[in-house]
């Protein structure tokens, strides 16, 4: 078990859906972090820590740290964590890490985010940082919810991004959000697996289908939608990278207890 190197305090708290909610707490002074990495975050439960991985959706440079999580009604963490108040005590481990950083892939012109649920998490950091914008001329984030109320995390993320200081400007050439929704009515619909495969995600948004020349990939939801993705990027001649080898993709899986 990670132990607690960290105990912050919640700034934040919005509900999204009876699914979603995102958070914000104090940061640790001495943290450091990349955009895209996770730590350990959890509550102390009769006494004793309960700690799960989560993705740090803010930006490296950011004063609080920000979390998108799911509320599992009977998981031993979310059920709890789903009722924080600000105020309240929240337990770090030490040390972020991950894949999904800038320098586990290996040059190229275009950078594809793929997301669904709460595996938008380390993307929402990676698309407010301006290293993202200086290594990328295209970046497309791709978000796929079961419900259009879940969409709306990324939707506002995006819309405020655009009048980021930092890098609005930049993201306003750069920066695209693809929504779509599998259980409800939506002008986009479907799993992105399908949209990639028949193409239509490619048309919707006007651009060239993906080519392991020019693209580059991080990939982050459930275990079989990264199992999907990854086969399909495969196909395409991609290789998996990590941050001491680089390549031309990169996973993690999105927390799900
Ligand atoms: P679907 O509604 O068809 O299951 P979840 O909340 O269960 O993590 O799902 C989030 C989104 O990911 C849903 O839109 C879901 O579609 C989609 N999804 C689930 N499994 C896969 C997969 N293997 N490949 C692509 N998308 C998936």
């Amino acid at each position: 078990m990670a132990s607690v190197a960290f105990h912050e305090s919640v700034t934040a708290v919005q509900h999204y859906t009876d699914r979603l909610f995102s958070f914000r707490i104090t940061r640790p002074q001495s943290m450091r972090f990349r955009s895209g990495q996770f730590i350990m975050l959890g509550l102390l439960v009769d006494g004793e820590p309960l700690m799960r991985a989560y993705s740090i959706a803010s930006p490296s440079w950011a004063e609080e740290l920000e979390f998108f999580s799911i509320k599992v009604p009977n998981g031993p963490l979310t059920s709890r964590l789903q009722h924080i108040k600000i105020g309240d005590e929240i337990l770090l481990s030490a040390k972020p890490v991950g894949t999904l950083v800038l320098n586990s892939l290996t040059r190229a012109k275009r950078l594809f985010m793929f997301s669904t649920g709460t595996g938008i998490a380390p993307f929402a950091s990676l698309m407010r940082d301006p290293d993202t914008y200086e290594t990328y001329d295209e970046v497309y984030l791709t978000h796929t919810c079961r419900e259009v109320a879940e969409l709306k995390y990324g939707q506002e993320l995006t819309e405020t991004l655009m009048e980021d200081p930092l890098c609005g400007e930049e993201a306003q050439k750069q920066f695209r959000l693809y929504n779509s929704v599998t259980r409800e009515d939506f002008p986009f619909q479907g799993r992105i697996t399908t949209l990639i495969e028949n193409g239509k995600l490619f048309s919707d948004l006007g651009i060239p289908p993906l080519n392991v020349e020019t693209d580059r990939a991080m990939i982050c939801g459930s275990m079989e939608m990264t199992k999907d993705i990854s086969t399909i990027l495969k196909g395409i001649g991609m290789k998996s990278g990590t941050n001491s080898r680089p390549a031309e993709y990169v996973v993690e899986r999105a927390f799900v207890g």
